[in-house]
């Protein structure tokens, strides 16, 4: 079957999307060829993204955070237009994201699971007060409440755990659609990608550049650029 005969059998999708989804918009992904963990750094930048370097190293974390996490300047691509149209279509159930940079939103896209946070919230360790990512991007060194309490991205870093509802709610939607779409991601990180593993529809759909330990399990497997695919539906 095409993917256009699927997504037309298909009224309750769920897409799951790793940083692939994100590099039409000119955000590089990870572990790509041009990816950030290729680019050299003395600290390997996995280390610089850990719980543990935030709390001991904050300033050098802020100055990578800023110069590699924070691509405000970035626009949604056709897939995060696509499924936007899809959920308001009413074919599209949910959206479940392991990237921080809020695209689907900024599309159009409501319910919007996030794996691993979002650059766009930030907040107070000491009050909870809640900061935009302009205010990260525009301040210089270790940014501090008004309480005087430190700053931290509401972004899950290595060694953290993921936010239980954030995950309830992404296994609830994985669990009962009847069409999943795995696009751009590696398929290497946990517990995120052990999430697919609770689909339990007709139709599993594979979109990604690479190949993937996935592919095997899929009804149908395209190996291209997701934005370029899923603009032609
Ligand atoms: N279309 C389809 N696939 C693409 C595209 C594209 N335009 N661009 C890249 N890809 C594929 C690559 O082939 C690769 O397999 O997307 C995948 C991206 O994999 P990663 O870089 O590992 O990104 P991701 O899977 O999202 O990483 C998961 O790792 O560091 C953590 O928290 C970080 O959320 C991230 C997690």
């Amino acid at each position: 079957m095409t993917l256009a005969e699927i997504i037309s059998k298909s009224n309750n999708i769920v897409f799951f999307g790793g940083a692939g989804v994100s590099t039409e918009s000119g955000i590089p992904d990870f572990r790509s060829e041009d990816g950030l963990y290729r680019q050299k750094y003395d600290v390997p930048p996995e280390v610089m993204l850990s719980a543990d370097y935030f709390y001991a190293h904050t300033e050098d974390f802020y100055r990578f955070y800023r110069e590699k996490m924070l691509p405000l300047w970035a626009k949604p691509n056709a897939a995060h237009l696509t499924l936007a149209r899809w959920e308001k279509e009413g074919k599209l159930s949910a959206v479940v994201t392991q990237n921080i940079d809020g695209l689907h939103q900024a599309a159009g896209s409501g319910k919007v699971f996030e794996l691993h946070g979002s650059i766009h919230r930030n907040y107070c360790l000491r009050c909870g007060a809640s900061y935009d990512a302009a205010f990260i991007a525009n301040g210089k060194g270790v940014p501090h409440c008004s309480c005087g309490g430190l700053i931290k991205p509401d972004v899950v870093l290595y060694g953290e755990p993921l936010d239980g509802g954030t995950v309830e709610g992404a296994l609830d939607a994985i669990s009962s659609c009847d069409c999943l779409i795995v696009a751009g991601t590696s398929l290497t990180v946990y517990p995120a990608a052990g999430l697919v593993d609770y689909f339990r529809g007709k139709y599993l759909v594979l979109i990604n550049r690479d190949k993937t330990a996935l592919d095997s399990r899929c009804s149908l497997v395209l190996h291209g650029k997701v934005g370029e695919i899923l603009s032609q539906l």
